[in-house]
């Protein structure tokens, strides 16, 4: 099998990970359930046969950058999942907790076998920061073997609309160059770019409903509509209406009438990488890349 494959751009919905190493010129497959159906689900038999495939494609000092699904690992599912210290597998009798730990132990093994035949290959994993994922015992047997570290960072030093503190995992020389530690200043800065949205350029289709809408860094929820203002709009030269770009502010989170907090339909883009992130990887990945001997 030839080996010309970079990256594996692994659970990637979004493909920011693959677009990046291509628009550089190397190669790179995404794999996602949601994009190749049964063929990249790694739960199965077909989807775990052609992730190994995929596998031995990969260069020498390839890139395998993964979010694995987060859903049945993290704080906000702790009722659910129960998982704990003298347990992080958690409630075994539900499938959900179930089919989670089997990814990562599909996964592990995905990775256990490239290293069993000798593949040298960077791997960085990335997962909320209540996750439980490094918890289990395959993925903490996995860190040992590939000399892996653990950084904390947050989305939104790379242009994510929301904070989002975040875990890397993974062996990639530099990894801990992700590393960002959150100030109060830097937590004010990102209130405020959100609070900042109608800026020439951008101009905002806001449609909030009679409930306001809900800012996601500061918590504070907006309870009047259209918190920007339609004036914001009025003031505006015609040059800078003309130049402007319509953008929909992705709306994550909503507060309904009983005051509760519950996910919009854009909520599953809060997995999406930004672009800056994929790019701040690959900077690093391809440093360690061309030091890697043939
Ligand atoms: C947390 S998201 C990661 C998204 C990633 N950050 C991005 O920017 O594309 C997890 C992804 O895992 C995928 N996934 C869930 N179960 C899977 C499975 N059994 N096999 C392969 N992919 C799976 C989901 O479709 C989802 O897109």
């Amino acid at each position: 099998m030839r080996r010309d494959l970079h990256c594996i751009d692994l659970f990637g919905y979004s493909g920011k990970i693959s677009k990046v190493w291509r628009s550089a010129g190397y190669s790179a497959e995404q794999y996602d359930v949601l994009r190749g159906g049964r063929a990249h689900d790694i739960l199965s038999k077909r989807g775990f046969l052609f992730l190994m495939r995929l596998g031995w494609k990969l260069v020498q000092g390839g890139a395998i950058i993964g979010g694995p699904p987060c859903a049945m690992n993290i704080f906000l599912s702790s009722s659910v999942h129960q998982r704990q210290w003298f347990g992080p597998k958690g409630d075994v009798s539900n499938l959900r907790v179930r089919m989670s730990n089997l990814i990562a132990q599909n996964l592990a093994t995905f990775l256990r076998l490239l290293t069993n035949e000798g593949r040298l290959f960077f791997v960085v994993l990335e997962q909320p920061k209540s996750s439980w994922f490094w918890q289990l015992e395959w993925i903490m047997a996995l860190g040992a073997l590939l000399a892996c570290i653990r950084i904390n960072t947050w989305m939104a030093f790379f242009g994510h609309d929301l904070l989002k503190g975040t875990s890397l995992w993974g062996n990639l020389p530099q990894l801990s160059s992700m590393h960002r530690v959150l100030t109060r200043a830097d937590k004010e800065r990102f209130v405020r770019r959100l609070d900042s949205w109608i800026v020439p350029g951008h101009v905002v289709d806001v449609c909030f409903d009679d409930f306001g809408c809900f800012n996601q860094f500061s918590n504070v929820f907006y309870n009047f509509p259209d918190p920007f203002g339609l004036k914001h709009e009025l003031e505006r030269s015609t040059k800078e209406r003309r130049q402007a770009v319509r953008k929909r502010p992705r709306k994550y989170y909503e507060k309904n009438h009983t005051g509760r907090v519950h996910g919009c339909k854009d909520l599953a883009k809060t997995a999406d990488y930004p672009v800056a992130f994929a790019r701040a990887l690959f900077r690093i990945w391809v440093n360690a890349f061309v030091q890697t001997p043939p």
